[in-house]
């Protein structure tokens, strides 16, 4: 889980400070510390409760709210404070952050506003001119963001986006939760039917949690559902879930749809799924064709080769990269017996004993993947060690 910000709002009028709070329970990362319905009063529950961030919502009074930030920030210069007006003109900001606000938003609050906000808060950065947050997401996040795209059915996409979810979530470093493929209550046409109106208590509500630590959000079985789900309302949802997961795998179609193209611009990283046979590499030279004539997501894919040593290996290594005109970034080992064996058990490959070396293989995509450049190894070495003809 990500550090807890301990929030007290202080907002004389209902109206407004109930959305507020409800907006704000429903982030995992906050805790609500308190709540003041007078600008006058506030000052000593500040006292008391010391918290991280002040909301203050400047509408039923300016000028009180107004001397209140001056107030809190000349005894609390470490609490920041975030401004909240229905008024979002010039002036209005203005005073606010000369009063000594960090932030500003304008009521109503949108969920997206608030997350990277906080998140700016959080990382102790200033806001810009005008102080309000950007929903479309030019505010850089901890989060990364991994398709997993193949170039033929049956590649191996499930399988390495499950494991590689399993390994991340394993991760002590991080609250590694990702969304990927299974059978739960919600799945991404519920969420995208109710976009408009999705908070993230709802949309946490949605993910399903798996023993491992993974977070799942399934697509529906039904293909007419598939419909339901935009590019919009994709890119929303990952600016959502990247605002507080730290990793998410999208297990995307091999259909190159408006949608995958969408969740591949969104992502840090795209893994392109290939084995060592023909119609596999063929595809893979078309597809990066097609993402190097995309602004930049040619220069995110990273060529990940499944089922290395299998009897389907035809064409070596070598005239694999040769063939795509770039290196293959990782090999993972053939093991039928134990991926078709986890899959059958409904378990990820680390719960499955024996460790396999597919296993092993995918624990080091995993942190490569997450850029730790140790946990890598060699180049040579993985040839040796996987070996193939
Ligand atoms: N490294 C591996 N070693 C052995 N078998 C594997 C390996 N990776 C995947 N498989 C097997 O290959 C088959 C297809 O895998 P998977 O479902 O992950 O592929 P996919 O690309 O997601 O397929 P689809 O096109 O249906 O979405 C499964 O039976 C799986 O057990
Ligand atoms: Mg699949």
């Amino acid at each position: 889980m990500k550090d807890v910000q301990r929030i007290a709002i202080v907002d004389p009028s209902d109206a407004t400070r109930e959305p507020l709070r409800n907006l704000l329970l429903g982030v995992e990362s906050v805790w609500l510390e308190a709540e003041c319905s007078r600008y006058e009063f506030f000052i000593d529950g500040a006292r008391q409760s010391s918290p991280d961030i002040v909301v203050v919502t400047l509408d039923s009074d300016h000028n009180k709210a107004l001397q209140l930030i001056q107030q809190l920030t000349g005894e609390f210069a470490a609490i920041p404070i975030l401004a909240v007006s229905s008024r979002g003109d010039g002036q209005s900001i203005l005073q606010a952050l000369r009063a000594g606000a960090k932030e500003f938003l304008t009521a109503p609050v949108v969920l997206e506003e608030m997350l990277l906000a906080l998140q700016r808060l959080r990382q102790g950065r200033s806001s810009g001119a005008d102080g309000s947050a950007s929903a479309n997401g030019s505010t850089r996040t901890e989060s990364l963001v991994v398709s997993v795209v193949g170039t033929r059915g049956g590649v191996g996409c499930t399988s390495i986006a499950v494991n590689l979810g399993c390994n991340m979530a394993q991760d002590t470093l991080g609250d590694a939760d990702v969304a990927l493929d299974l059978i739960p209550e919600y799945t991404l046409a519920d969420v995208a039917m109710n976009i408009e109106r999705l908070d993230m208590t709802f949309l946490r509500r949605s993910l399903c949690k798996h023993a491992s630590g993974l977070s799942l959000l399934p697509h529906r079985v039904q293909m007419e559902d598939i419909g339901l789900i935009h590019e919009d309302h994709l890119a929303r949802l990952i600016n959502l879930l990247r605002a507080s997961y730290s990793r998410l795998i999208l297990d995307l179609s091999k259909r190159f749809t408006p949608t995958d193209l969408t969740a591949m611009r969104v992502s840090d990283v795209i893994v392109l799924v290939a084995q060592l046979e023909l119609t596999s590499l063929r595809n893979a030279v078309r597809m990066l064709h097609t993402l190097n004539n995309e602004d930049g997501l040619g220069d995110k894919v990273k060529v990940v080769i499944n089922r290395v040593g299998s009897d389907d290996c035809d064409i070596s290594l070598a005239k694999a990269e040769e063939t795509i005109g770039r290196p293959i970034f990782w090999q993972v080992p053939n093991d039928y017996r134990a991926v078709l064996g986890a899959r059958n058990a409904g378990v990820p490959l680390l719960m499955h004993p024996p460790r396999s070396k597919t296993h092993q293989s995918l624990v080091g995509l995993a942190s490569a993947l997450c850029g730790r450049a140790a946990a890598v190894a060699p180049r040579k070495e993985r040839r040796g060690f996987f070996s193939f003809r």
